[in-house]
């Protein structure tokens, strides 16, 4: 008869005993905040549907990711609006390309900041899609060469990561040896291994002028309904030699998470993407829910769920809520 002997509530009884017993803390250290390079200079144009985040110039993103450091956060990874689009998307793997750019002038200025980029190729295309285009969908073998090559390129202007999003096959075995052949052995991979075609991208693709111009993203990025196949992704990252693995979105697979969590030995990440964001800072604005409490409980239940890493837009707001 476990009742009146055990009652759960005791521990519940004051802020102390809560704090004692919390299984799940959040440490800045975890989070990730992604930024948007654009061209120009003295450029923060903030992004209408994701307020509180911008896109921003060279110059600008310097400012912030001394800031970002200065709160203790984890990281940043960076997206780019490249001047021009084309079809090769070959803004994405210059030299002189915008994240290359913002890469240089991030490390030099604050070196000890973890400088992680996105691999993908869909801010860099006309068409908007993450690759070669040959009969009207995206080739795939093609695709790996603009990956290796981007890769390559930011490592050499300094990234600590790469973190490829394009959901192509092969990508983290292509990026792994390019990556290797060009002496950055040391760099790690943080694959985006289970990521969804997702509504929840929406604000992002105004954030990064990549929404496609025909078709969608159903061809190379998951099905939402496919948890499985969200386990054998991860798998095969793992075995090409992702050293990081995510699941994207974050909140509405948490299931997905927690059985990676539960079955590979790898760190694991999650992206609490631009759509999440938006939602909670909509209701926010409108009075409807508390935007701190909000905030602070998906990201507990996202690191609650297996997480370790997160990559999210409240990285900022978080780590001065959490000081
Ligand atoms: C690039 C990429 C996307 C996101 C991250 N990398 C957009 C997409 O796949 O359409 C989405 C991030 C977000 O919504 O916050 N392919």
């Amino acid at each position: 008869m476990p009742f009146p002997i055990h009652r759960l509530r005791r521990l519940r009884a004051t802020e102390a005993l809560r704090d004692l017993v919390r299984e799940t803390r959040l440490d800045p250290k975890q989070f990730i905040l992604p930024l948007f390079a654009c061209p120009g200079e003295g450029v923060k144009r903030e992004i209408g549907a994701m307020p509180g985040n911008y896109q921003m110039s060279v110059d600008e993103i310097v400012k912030e990711c001394a800031e970002v450091y200065s709160l203790g956060i984890g990281g940043v990874i960076l997206f780019g609006l490249p001047e021009s689009k084309d079809e090769m998307a070959s803004g994405a793997y210059d030299d002189d390309g915008i994240v290359q750019r913002a890469i240089r002038a991030i490390r030099a200025e604050t070196p000890k900041l973890l400088v992680s980029t996105d691999l993908c190729n869909c801010e860099y295309t006309s068409h908007g899609h993450c690759g070669f285009i040959k009969d009207g969908v995206v080739d795939n073998d093609i695709t790996l060469e603009w990956l290796a090559k981007s890769a390559v390129s930011h490592a050499r202007a300094g990234a600590h990561m790469v973190a490829p999003s394009d959901m192509m096959d092969g990508r983290v075995a292509a990026i792994r040896k390019a990556l290797d052949a060009a002496g950055f052995e040391t760099t790690p991979i943080m694959a985006y291994a289970a990521k969804f075609a997702s509504v929840f991208y929406g604000p992002f693709r105004e954030a990064a002028e990549s929404t496609p111009q025909f078709g969608d993203r159903r061809g190379y990025q998951m099905d939402p309904a496919n948890g499985r196949e969200a386990m054998r992704e991860i798998e095969l990252d793992i075995e090409e030699g992702a050293d990081i693995v995510m699941v994207k979105p974050a909140l509405p697979y948490l299931d997905l998470i927690s059985q990676a969590r539960a079955r590979f030995d790898v760190p694991i990440a999650a992206y609490q993407v631009s759509g999440e964001y938006s939602m909670i800072m909509a209701a926010a604005r409108n009075g409807w829910i508390d935007h701190d409490r909000a905030m602070i409980e998906t990201l507990t239940s996202i690191t609650r769920a297996g997480a370790g890493i997160i990559l999210t837009y409240f990285a900022k707001p978080a780590a001065r809520l959490l000081a």
